[in-house]
Order: structure tokens, then sequence, then C-alpha cells
């Protein structure tokens, strides 16, 4: 078998006491007793019946029948690597975060790269977004940049995740198809939905095939927020460019594939890592001064939008490394837990609402995902960072806290680490203002949905464009609802005339000129889409 590389960091060194080697141990029950035969169960002679005292028949079936969890409920695919982040330009200006201090430092960081609709087992060359999930075990604690493949996302706000997810993955009554976009539920969503219109040209774009997940770029999609030790703001957003370029592979290639390799990017970052090709990438961030919030035609907060580079450069900070594969797929991929709320001093959110769903959804899930409130504690995610706090217990406690006080503040407890951690700067959320009514609504801000679309289709090639249009032949092609292949043509005449023609002329049909009762939450009835431009905001 593959022998994996292994470099030293804070983090391969935690692991360390949690691996196990068995080979050439004698074998034992989880109790520790020896086993001296593993192949007959005890029974009432030769030929008769097993029995109930069997302690070792029946912990071996029961550990069996309890092996499997639950798949994530959306990225449930997913490959996944060690390697590092190293910094080589300091964003002290910026940020106080430690580990984005000294050049030349390095990081210890986990990765995990993912399909978004397909389960467990589906292929890896579905049309599909990929997620780019990167877990920084930094020396003040864990920062995940939990991003994608693709800088923008189909909805405005976490509040329609759930059904987006519902219309994506395979229809309920039948559990068909089981990881690609191509069917009814998820148009008829799309259709119906127009701010997904920017997201949908990514998807239809040979982005949504990549060569290689070591060929594709990342993006921590939001803006996010730097603090630095003044306190002061800036707006940034997350690049990741791959150091091989970026590639994908053709539809027909990838039809090919998933029938002859369905494992083809698993296997690739597997045999890249394995033969010392480590897979890498240039970090970079795009800066933006807060004051500069409202100067763009779009809103920083709307998830849907770039902000182009030609109007904010990426400015290269570091580069990510995948230099070590894992010892156990389940014990390091399957049990990662990511999250958009792990940040670290010197960091913070912005209020685009799809992020803060987020916030809540990630932990939301893990607690039943990984069976309870210690799932921090599991190797792959405890932090290499010191952890002392007053929560306890719990389903799968390991950690044995000494002491008798689990409070605070405290004199019988050596003292009150709140204290402690307010003298050394903890983590401090910025203080932004806040004075608005409390309101159920989209900003009017978000409602410009097909610029960026247009912006995005135009910046193709023919050929890219052409591939933009097969796809959504393919696609609309296997939709068996007219209503819904109309609602979709009308709504890409909303993107380019030539697009929703090119995709028409494959279905055999027209574009419709309008759609009456046309609606969505965004326009009202009957309004033109084209022609709702965003207020001022
Ligand atoms: C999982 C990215 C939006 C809920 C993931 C993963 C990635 C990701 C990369 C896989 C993490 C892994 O490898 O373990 C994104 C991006 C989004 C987005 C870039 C939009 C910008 C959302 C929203 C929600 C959500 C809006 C819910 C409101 C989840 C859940 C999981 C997940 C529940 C499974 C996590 C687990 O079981 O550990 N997401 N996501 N995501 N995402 Fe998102």
């Amino acid at each position: 078998t593959a022998k994996t590389k292994r470099t030293d960091s804070a983090k391969t060194a935690d692991l360390e006491a949690n691996i196990e080697e068995s080979a050439g141990a004698l074998l034992t029950s989880n109790q520790g007793v020896p086993v001296n035969d593993d192949h007959n169960s005890l029974k009432a002679g030769d030929r008769g019946p097993s029995l109930l005292e069997d302690f070792l028949l029946r912990e071996k079936i029961t550990h069996f029948d309890h092996e499997r969890i639950p798949e994530r409920v959306v990225h449930a695919r997913g490959s996944g690597a060690h390697g590092y982040f190293e910094l080589d330009h300091s964003l002290t200006k910026y940020t106080r975060a430690a580990f984005l201090q000294t050049t030349g430092s390095r990081t210890p960081v986990f990765v995990r790269f993912s399909t978004v609709a397909g389960s467990r087992g589906s292929t890896d060359l579905a049309r599909d977004v990929r997620g780019f999930a990167i877990k920084f075990y930094t020396e003040e604690g864990n920062f995940d940049l939990v991003g994608n493949n693709m800088p923008v996302f189909f909805i405005q706000d976490a509040i329609k995740f759930p059904d987006l997810i519902h219309a994506v993955k395979p229809e309920p009554h039948n559990e068909i198809p089981q990881a690609a976009s191509a069917h009814d539920t998820f148009w008829d969503f799309i259709s119906l939905t127009p701010e997904s219109a920017h997201m949908i040209m990514w998807v239809m774009s040979d982005r949504a095939i990549p060569r290689s997940f070591r060929m594709m770029e990342g993006f921590g999609v939001h803006t996010f927020r730097f603090l630095n030790a003044k306190g002061e703001s800036t707006f940034i957003k997350w690049h990741l460019k791959p150091t091989l370029g970026m590639k994908s592979v053709l539809w027909d290639e990838a039809q090919r594939i998933s029938g002859c390799d369905p494992d083809f990017h698993r296997r690739d970052l597997w045999e890249a890592i394995d033969s010392g090709n480590f897979p890498e990438w240039q970090v970079g961030v795009q800066l933006i001064p807060e004051a500069d919030e409202h100067k763009f035609a779009f809103d920083l907060l709307d998830p849907t939008k770039i902000v182009p580079e030609e109007l904010v450069p990426v400015t290269p900070i570091g580069r990510l490394v995948l230099d070590r594969n894992p010892d156990n797929f389940f014990a390091e991929v399957e049990q990662v837990a990511f999250h958009t709320g792990h940040i670290v001093p010197g960091m913070d959110f912005t209020n685009d609402p799809l992020l803060q769903g987020r916030l809540f959804s990630y932990t939301d899930t893990q607690l039943i995902r990984l069976g309870g409130p210690n799932f921090h504690e599991i190797p792959i995610n405890r932090p290499v960072a010191p952890l002392h706090n007053n929560q306890r217990d719990g389903f799968m406690r390991q950690m044995i806290n000494r002491g008798v006080t689990s409070y605070d503040p405290n004199t019988l407890g050596g003292g009150d680490p709140r204290q402690a951690k307010i003298a050394q700067g903890g983590f401090a959320s910025h203080a932004e203002r806040l004075d608005a009514a409390k309101v159920r609504a989209r900003s009017p801000s978000f409602s410009d949905h097909f610029s960026q679309a247009a912006m995005f289709f135009h910046s193709q090639s023919a050929v890219e464009q052409r591939h933009i249009i097969n796809a959504l032949r393919f696609e609309l092609g296997k939709c068996a609802q007219q209503s819904v292949r109309e609602r979709v043509l009308y709504l890409l005449s909303q993107i380019d005339d030539a697009l929703a023609k090119g995709v028409a002329d494959g279905l055999g049909v027209l574009v419709p000129k309008k759609i009456e009762g046309y609606l969505n939450q965004n326009f009202g009835a009957d309004a033109d889409p084209k022609t709702v431009q965003p207020k001022k905001f």
C-alpha cells in the first residue's frame, strides 16, 4: 500500500497520540483481552447454536453494526489531505491574526475537497460545485475557510438553503438522479430564483467539471473582515489559485470517466501526494477599505456577486501545500468538521445573510453527524492551541478536567481564566454600529441578478461559451416539464439573447418573450426583471 509522506508540524505531532499500528501485534478485544480464535464463535457442541455468553462475538458484531455515521447532508462525497500554509506577505497592517504576522511562518492545515449534491459513493466527475474547505490549526485556535471552487452562490439568504438542496438532491419519490443537476426539480427551483443566474453561469461552465482537485481555484465566497491591533476593519475576500493552472475536462470525458473510474479525483489527489507531486495554491486576499463599502454597483454583502479583480486586485499572501495523505479516511476525512464560525482573533464576519445562516448550520448538523457536543475532541478537529474553559461532560467526553470549579467567576479554582484572557487580548468582535428596524426582507441593493451573470458569460472564450450552451442543452434536454424549460429560457434571455437562443435552438423551441405571471419575491408579478435596477443604497 502507498506510504504516506510525513512532515513535522504541531498537528502531525498531535495526531501521533492516536495512531495505532496493528502489524505484528496480538489480537485483543476492545478491553485488551488477548483473543486466541477469531474464526469461530462459541457453540453448544460442534453443530449446536451459538451461545449468548460469547462476548467476543457480541463485541465484534455490535461494533460492526454501529460502524456507519450519517453522511454529510451536503458535500457528502469528499477527499482530504494534510499540508501547510506558508505566509510570504505579512498582514499585520490589516489583521492581528497570529498566523498572518510573520513572513515564512508555517501553519498546519487539513483540506477537504468535495462535490455538493451526490452521496458518499457518488462519482467525482458530476457536474457540480466543488467544496474547498481548509482547517488552519493556528496557535490561536482553529480557523476554517469553508469555501468552494466558484466565487458566488445560488442564493442570497440562508433561509433558501434547504429549498435549494431539496431541489438539487435526488427526487424524493425515486431517489433519481444520484449526482447531477439534470432534473426537473432543480431547474424548477432555479427558474423561479433569478438570484441564481450568476451562479448558474459558473455551474454550467467548465469550472463544474474540473480535471483535478489540484487544478481548481478556491474562494471564500462571502466578504469577511480583518481587524488589526487598533481594531480597524478591512473587508476581505479569500482566493486560492492553483500553481498547476486551472483545468477542466470536457463533458463527454466527464461522463466516460464517471463510468470507468468514479474515484478519479480522489485517486489523482492521493497519487500526486504519494509520489511527491505536492498540490499547491497561491493564497490571496482582496482587501477593501471599510470606507469603500458602498462604492460598488453591487453590495459586498451579496454572495451572488464577485468583486471584479479589475476593481480590487488579489494580493498574494502565501501558499497552501498538501504534502501528506491521511492515515485513515474515516478518522480524518469523514470526521473532520469545518465551520464558517471557526475564526480567530483579528477576523470577523459580515452581515451577509447567507453567511449568517451558515454560522448556525454547521455546528447544528455536526451535533447529529458526529454524535454530540464533544466532536471538537476528535483528533482531526482538536486545535493545537491549548483549550481551557468551563464546558463539561456530554456524550463521548475525552478530556479529564481536574479541579472543583467549572464556573466563572470563581475563587476556588486558582483564578479567573476570563481575566487572564482579557489581559492577553482574546477574540473581540468588530464594534459595528447597527441601528435598524427589524424586517424580514431582501435588501434592494441585492436586486441586480443579471449584470454579473452577463459579465461572466461575456468573459468566456467562444469555445467556453459553446460549452455553457451545450451544458444547458443537455440539462434542459433532461427536463420533462415544458413550463420549467420555458422559464429557464426566459431567465437566460435576461442574461444574453444569444445564450438563450443557442440553448432554445438545441431544444427545438423558441425563447419566450414574456411569461405571464412570472413572479418571484424580488420583482413582483409581471415585472420585467431586466429593467429592475438596484436602488442606490
Ligand atoms: C458543508 C461550503 C452554504 C450548510 C459544506 C462544505 C463546504 C461548504 C466546502 C463541506 C465541508 C467538508 O468538506 O466537510 C459552502 C459554501 C456556501 C455554503 C461555500 C455558500 C457560500 C451553506 C449554507 C448552509 C450550509 C447556506 C446552511 C444554511 C452546510 C452543511 C454542511 C455543509 C449542513 C455539512 C457539514 C457537515 O456535515 O460537517 N459547505 N456552503 N452551507 N454546508 Fe455549506
